[in-house]
């Protein structure tokens, strides 16, 4: 059974139609990469498997129940999490602040606290910066926060929304170094992404959306070596990730 199925999946702004009858299948323990450009539904279908907009047609399975008309603090406490776009931590609290938010739903203190304390572990600019406001990270910080505070959910399905946009070179290795071991642990991943080499390298599938339809779907070594992906999202000259 697949951790996430997808079906048929539309949803609209008004007039707007974002997702046009999409269906992705993802795997448990998959990294699954979703490209596209601008505007190409990308931010719409991880709300809607979140549940922060509706779906108007189709359905959303996780783990092998039907969470279509599930509000998103269920879905969340059913294993869901998303890291938005832009982050969105809480600059006016501290960084301890902002893990404990993700740990809202949960109230096993002292699991809490030995996951907090696992993340500091990993993250030593956070354990640095605990009692500090989020406000005094750098951006590639306050992407480690946001994505330490959706592990205190205790997900098994994390959604990030384009995590390197914006970040130095080396914060972006460091994401995607992150993604890699997250998933080794066995959280599985459902990636958007710019970054379309490094997203299709650490991926075990992946997908293009094109006006809210998936155009192209596939094991993504195939579609990095693709010409019409290569064009449109690797840049002239970019090479495919390494077998
Ligand atoms: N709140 C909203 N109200 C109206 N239309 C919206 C809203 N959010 C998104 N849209 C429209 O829905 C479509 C898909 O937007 P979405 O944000 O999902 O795309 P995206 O692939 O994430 O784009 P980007 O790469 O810019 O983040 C676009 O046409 C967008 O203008
Ligand atoms: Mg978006």
């Amino acid at each position: 059974m697949a951790l996430l199925q997808v079906s048929d999946l539309t949803v609209s702004y008004g007039r707007v139609t974002a997702l046009s009858g999409l269906s992705l299948t993802l795997e448990e323990g998959q990294i699954f990469t979703v490209l596209g450009a601008n505007g190409a539904g990308k931010s719409t279908l991880l709300r809607a498997i979140l549940g922060a907009v509706p779906a108007r047609a189709g359905s959303v399975a996780f783990a092998g129940a039907d969470v279509t008309r599930m509000p998103p603090h269920e879905r969340v406490a059913r294993g869901i999490v998303l890291v938005p776009e832009g982050r969105r931590i809480l600059i006016s609290l501290t960084v301890e602040e902002n893990l404990r938010l993700g740990a809202h739903l949960r109230n096993d203190q002292p699991a809490i606290r030995r996951e907090m304390d696992a993340i500091y572990d990993r993250f030593s600019n956070l354990a640095q910066r605990r009692h500090m406001l989020a406000s005094c990270l750098s951006g590639g910080e306050q992407q480690m926060l946001a994505i330490g505070r959706a592990m205190m959910a205790r997900p098994r399905l994390m959604m990030l929304d384009e995590p390197s946009l914006g970040l130095a070179p080396l914060f972006v290795s460091k994401v995607f170094d992150l993604i890699r071991e997250l998933n080794r642990d066995g959280l599985s991943v459902l990636l958007v992404e710019q970054n379309a080499g490094k997203a299709l390298a650490v991926a075990h599938r992946a997908t293009v959306l094109e006006l809210g339809r998936a155009t192209m779907t596939g094991d993504p070594k195939l579609l990095a070596a693709d010409p019409r992906l290569q064009e449109a999202y690797l840049g002239e000259g970019a090479k495919a990730p390494a077998a």
